[in-house]
């Protein structure tokens, strides 16, 4: 007799903490990905069955409940994680059961696990066509804000050395906050940037602080139309968190915005609202989680087992047809070829593309970048307003 039995399969995003709005999205992405697996017959007659736990931001949870999923649920994959710090602490534990972590998130790069694939934005497919952008656009005096951990230290030292490759370029300030950071604490350095009057801010504030951060900026009535926060994750979800009134203006670096026109896009956004309602606000992100489970179903659909040893040729390597255009999973590094776009907010809390390029291949470490490479590859920008 075929087996039919559920192919259980780890969801570890956060449903609470500092980066739950993000991580809940990822988490309903992957919900949303596995239901229509399932409507269309699941895995060679088998259903996906999604084992889900909430580490609620917490670093140790993450490696835990990664621990917990593997031997007592008895996953072979594992979707999760948006924080480095995050997935950092669980990949000790997929390396050393032989499974498989997928990370939907832009990251800093400079990393390599066989037992990772990275689906979000390496720095040369996002941080190096937003210092190309912004410096041209703006200028290379720079103010770097991020939050105290790994991803923004590290993105922090790659938008140095591109902005200091520009002549002119200069650092004006790099400062750090908590995850945790008030209001209150965010006010001293948005008063800080006013005084050193930058060209643009580089913000790698993350999760719950980011609205904070853009708050404080506007109360001290800093302009976005002239002097804007450009990001590597700021989206929509928390665009609408901080309101439209604030977040115009601003840019951010990702392959995926809602705003992009194709029927597929647009058709995927109704059908998600249509089951999930307008909590949830689709990003880039969600996007990442929402592709790489179709492309983990299409992989196991072809090796006839989610194994790591039988189920990995079949995702290396891989083209999948995503929302944000279509990507591959690179089988000597494991990122993806993605389609780097430029977005900045509108006032419906939008973001209207004001650059775009083909897809650019991941090179994670920056070995081959250079910022010839990627103008080369640029699509001609609107005028923006
Ligand atoms: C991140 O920590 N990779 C956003």
């Amino acid at each position: 007799m075929a087996n039919t039995d559920p192919i259980p399969v780890g969801v570890l995003f956060s449903t609470s903490g500092a980066t739950a709005t993000i991580e809940r999205s990822q988490a309903f992405a992957t919900f949303f990905a596995i239901n229509e697996i399932n409507a269309a017959g699941g895995i060679c007659g088998r259903e996906l069955l999604p084992v889900h736990y909430n580490p609620q931001g917490i670093s140790q949870q993450y490696q835990a409940l990664a621990e917990r999923m593997i031997r007592e649920d008895k996953v072979n994959v594992i979707f999760g994680c948006y924080m480095s710090s995050t997935r950092k602490a669980v990949i000790p534990v997929v390396e050393k059961w032989r499974k498989l972590l997928f990370y939907p998130t832009p990251y800093e790069g400079f990393e390599f696990s066989p037992h990772v694939i990275y689906t979000g934005a390496a720095p040369n497919q996002n941080s190096a066509q937003l210092a190309d952008y912004m410096t041209r656009h703006f200028g290379a005096r720079v103010y770097l804000i991020g939050c105290d951990y790994i991803y923004p230290y590290e993105s922090n030292r790659i938008m140095s050395d591109f902005i200091l490759e520009v002549p002119g370029g200069k650092k004006l300030a790099e400062r750090y906050l908590p995850l945790d950071a008030t209001e209150k604490d965010f006010l001293p350095i948005a008063r800080d940037i006013k005084a050193k009057s930058p060209d643009f801010v580089f913000s790698t504030v993350v999760g719950k602080a980011t609205r904070m951060l853009y708050q404080a900026y506007a109360d001290i009535g800093m302009d976005a139309m002239k002097t804007p926060i450009a990001s590597l994750t700021t989206c929509e979800a928390e665009a609408a968190e901080m309101g439209s009134r604030i977040a115009a203006g601003h840019f951010t670096s990702a392959p995926y915005f809602q705003s992009i026109q194709t029927a597929e896009n647009q058709a995927c956004l109704r059908k998600f609202r249509e089951q999930y309602g307008d909590e949830i606000e689709p990003n880039m992100c969600w996007e990442a989680a929402y592709f790489q489970t179709h492309l983990f179903a299409e992989a196991m659909r072809a090796a006839g087992d989610d194994t790591y040893d039988v189920l990995l040729p079949h995702i290396l390597g891989r083209e999948h047809q995503a929302l944000q255009g279509r990507v591959a999973i690179n089988p000597a590094n494991h990122h993806t070829l993605l389609h780097p776009r430029i977005g900045r907010v509108n006032h419906h809390g939008q973001f209207d593309i004001v650059a775009e390029s083909a897809g650019v291949s991941p090179d994670p470490y920056l070995v081959t970048h250079t910022n010839e490479t990627w103008r080369q590859s640029m699509m001609p920008e609107p005028q923006i307003g």
